[in-house]
């Protein structure tokens, strides 16, 4: 375990699937058991950047921030340990997010490719809306705003880390104060997870088709039959990674090492016994529902509970204010404020 603290939040936009568990929710569990004296985990619900995609119903919406705090206690992190907090309970990431973007070139966000890819109009960029544009910026708020030291992600949220980084050395430099420690990446481990119907395509929660992800809470018989429907390829009489020449026999080799948290290679090895993508379909089943029947469970009878839910985002929330408050006064301080 890094001394220092570790930061990372999910957005609340739909039912978590595999890549938003081997990419985020399970390395926060591996996290929250092997905390160090010396550390401070904050993970969030970021319902902030929910929003800066097209708009979800009310009511939905409201269900979703809870689901995800349910997903996330589901998936292990546990409250004596972690500080788990919803982003929008924090006004501070507001109030940072308005300093920091006054400090932030238009040129930096305009080279960012997040926005591009998320907004509906490929060629018109006038529709693009403000937060959309700018939310790297409360990203980086998010981030500085518990001056955290390390943030795990996955490999497509690399590049965002590196405009924190530019907005921490921007303020410093500002202001002359080793203020904001630089953040590092804690890249994880298992490989991206790519969409079971288009292995072209990252697994996301924002794919319309829900044959494409496996959902935290998906059953047996649902994680067999997608499996069983994801796209591979004709060759049989050998199964080996090759993620360029087999990318869906290769995502889900991907998908089993995550899962046993094993190598390819030793994936390689369990399957080369193996002549039918039946039996190799079936072989990632299993290991799937044996991994996803505790979290499903759990979430199951957390979700039934909304008092306790709000109960441990409120309290998770009030110890990460603590926080915010103190940076924020600090920041504005040194701001001449
Ligand atoms: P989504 O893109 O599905 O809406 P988020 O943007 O909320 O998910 O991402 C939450 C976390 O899950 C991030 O750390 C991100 O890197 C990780 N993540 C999202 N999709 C995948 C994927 N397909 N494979 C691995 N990690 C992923
Ligand atoms: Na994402």
């Amino acid at each position: 375990p890094h001394d220092g603290t570790v930061f990372s939040m999910i957005q609340p936009t739909g039912m978590f699937h595999l890549g938003n568990y081997l990419g985020a929710t399970r390395v926060w569990k591996q996290l929250n058991d092997s905390k160090g004296p010396a550390q401070t985990l904050v993970f969030g619900v970021a319902d902030l950047h929910a929003i800066t995609v097209p708009k979800p119903d009310s009511a939905q919406f409201r269900e979703s921030r809870l689901g995800a705090v349910a997903s996330v206690l589901a998936c292990g992190v546990t409250p004596d340990r972690s500080i788990l907090m919803m982003q929008s309970m924090i006004p501070e990431h507001s109030q940072l997010n308005w300093l920091l973007g006054t400090m932030t070139s238009m040129g930096y966000l305009n080279r960012m490719t997040q926005w591009k890819s998320k907004s509906q109009s490929s060629g018109n960029t006038d529709s693009v809306k403000l937060g959309l544009f700018a939310y790297p910026v409360l990203q980086a708020a998010d981030i500085l705003l518990y001056r955290a030291t390390h943030v795990p992600v996955g490999e497509d949220q690399a590049q965002h880390l590196e405009l924190t980084r530019y907005v921490a050395h921007q303020f410093n430099s500002l202001y002359k104060r080793d203020y904001f420690p630089a953040p590092q990446t804690l890249l994880t481990r298992s490989k991206k997870v790519l969409s079971l119907t288009d292995p072209c395509k990252k697994m996301s929660k924002s794919d319309g088709d829900t044959m494409s992800q496996i959902y935290m809470n998906d059953p047996p018989e649902i994680i067999r039959q997608k499996i069983r429907k994801a796209v591979t390829d004709s060759i049989t009489t050998e199964f080996y990674y090759d993620s360029v020449g087999r990318p869906g026999l290769s995502n889900l080799i991907d998908i089993a090492s995550g899962v046993g948290d094993t190598s390819v290679a030793q994936v390689e090895r369990d399957i080369a016994h193996l002549r039918d993508y039946r039996s190799l379909k079936d072989y990632v089943s299993d290991l799937l529902i044996a991994e996803l029947t505790g979290p499903r469970q759990e979430y199951k009878r957390l979700i039934a509970d909304r008092g306790y839910l709000l109960s441990v985002a409120a309290e998770g929330s009030r110890r990460a204010r603590e926080i915010a408050h103190r940076t924020l006064a600090e920041v504005m301080d040194l701001m001449g404020f």
